[in-house]
């Protein structure tokens, strides 16, 4: 067993963003305002924009790792300084007001004291001025939380993925689409161009307000828990897929996972960017079983897939055996 993640307790249930609220999916424009707690049937989740989870030093670690070894994960193209400023302030002014162990107080016009006692940090800076922090302004901030981040530059009646760190990825690379428009990046999505979807959605984000705040799910499954399955590790994780699809059935409830990212879309307020911020969560089909309602939903929505939406997620090989553990194991009969 190689799953890399540590077993899932009531808590990682109870906080689960579970992704379905109908026995079928199928891609739309699924944004709503954040901020309002969801309930599930084993919690609920979107109480906070930024999560800091009982995973948090784990997946930190994690990031650091990747970052170490792939700097490009890392990017900030020059004009998005500001932005970079911008996102950095916000999230932190969010980590404040939603958790005790941090704290920003503005000291004077541009100077601030941050702290963060989960990482024993003491921190005053300046902003704009990057010798006044120990790494760039992006990468600090991604230091301390377990979000991915992209921002989102508007020119030109469009929208430019310019900076961002993403490490957990699901099957992209930043890398690669740095620098690229919104309609770009999504080049490679089956369906949402015939459908506008895509348009819909590049026209709201473009017509957001400083301030203003939404979200959306989007889901996939992943093997053993890995958080980054991004373009560059492929090598590392694509063969899971196929030693999942060929081992034994008993294994699939604890190897295979549903996968949720939770998708923050925030216009920054000083610099009119846009912050993207992308926040995973795993569970294996085992945890998800242990929630009746859950293990049928799931059930239904991989059944019903279309294979052109399954084969773009990547998981042509895994919702068979997904499907069969859960009507052997996971008390569903269809
Ligand atoms: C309302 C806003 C958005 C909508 C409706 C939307 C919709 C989608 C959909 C339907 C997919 C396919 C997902 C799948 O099959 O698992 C996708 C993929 C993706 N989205 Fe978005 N998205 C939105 C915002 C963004 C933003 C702001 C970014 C920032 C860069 C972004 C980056 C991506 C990337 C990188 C992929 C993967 C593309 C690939 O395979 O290369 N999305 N999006």
């Amino acid at each position: 067993m190689t799953t890399s993640r540590p077993a899932p307790v009531a808590e990682d249930l109870a906080r689960y963003p579970f992704p379905f609220p109908k026995d079928q999916y199928r891609y739309s424009t699924n944004v709503e305002p954040s901020g309002a707690s969801t309930p599930t049937a084993a919690g609920s989740w979107g109480g906070h924009r930024i999560v800091v989870d009982r995973h948090y030093h784990r997946e930190l670690a994690e990031r650091d790792r990747i970052l170490a070894a792939d700097p490009s994960r890392h990017q900030c193209l020059p004009h998005m300084e500001a932005a970079a400023w911008d996102a950095m302030l916000t999230v932190m002014g969010d980590l404040a007001q939603g958790y005790p162990e941090m704290e920003l107080d503005r000291l004077e016009h541009h100077t601030y004291r941050w702290r963060n006692t989960l990482l024993g940090i003491d921190q005053i800076f300046v902003i704009g001025d990057s010798a006044s922090l120990p790494a760039p302004p992006l990468l600090y901030l991604s230091s301390q939380i377990q979000e991915d981040l992209v921002l989102l530059d508007q020119r030109e009646s469009q929208l430019w993925g310019d900076a961002g760190v993403v490490t957990f990825a699901a099957d992209w690379s930043f890398g690669f689409d740095v620098g690229m428009s919104f309609l770009e990046i999504h080049g490679p999505v089956p369906r949402i161009h015939d459908e506008k979807i895509i348009t819909r959605a590049h026209n709201f984000l473009m017509r957001l307000e400083p301030g203003q705040s939404y979200r959306r799910t989007n889901w996939t499954l992943t093997v053993d828990g890995k958080l980054d399955t991004s373009t560059e590790t492929y090598p590392q994780w694509g063969r899971d897929r196929r030693t999942l699809a060929d081992g034994p059935l008993e294994e699939v409830g604890d190897r295979l996972f549903l996968r949720t990212e939770v998708q923050h879309l925030i216009r920054l307020p000083h610099s009119g960017a846009i912050m993207f911020l992308i926040r995973t969560y795993l569970l294996p089909f085992a945890a998800i079983a242990s929630v009746p309602e859950w293990s049928l939903r799931l059930y239904r929505v991989l059944e019903d897939l279309p294979s052109d939406m399954a084969d773009y997620k990547g998981i042509t090989r895994t919702r068979g055996p997904g499907l069969r553990w859960l009507r052997e194991f996971g008390a569903v009969a269809p």
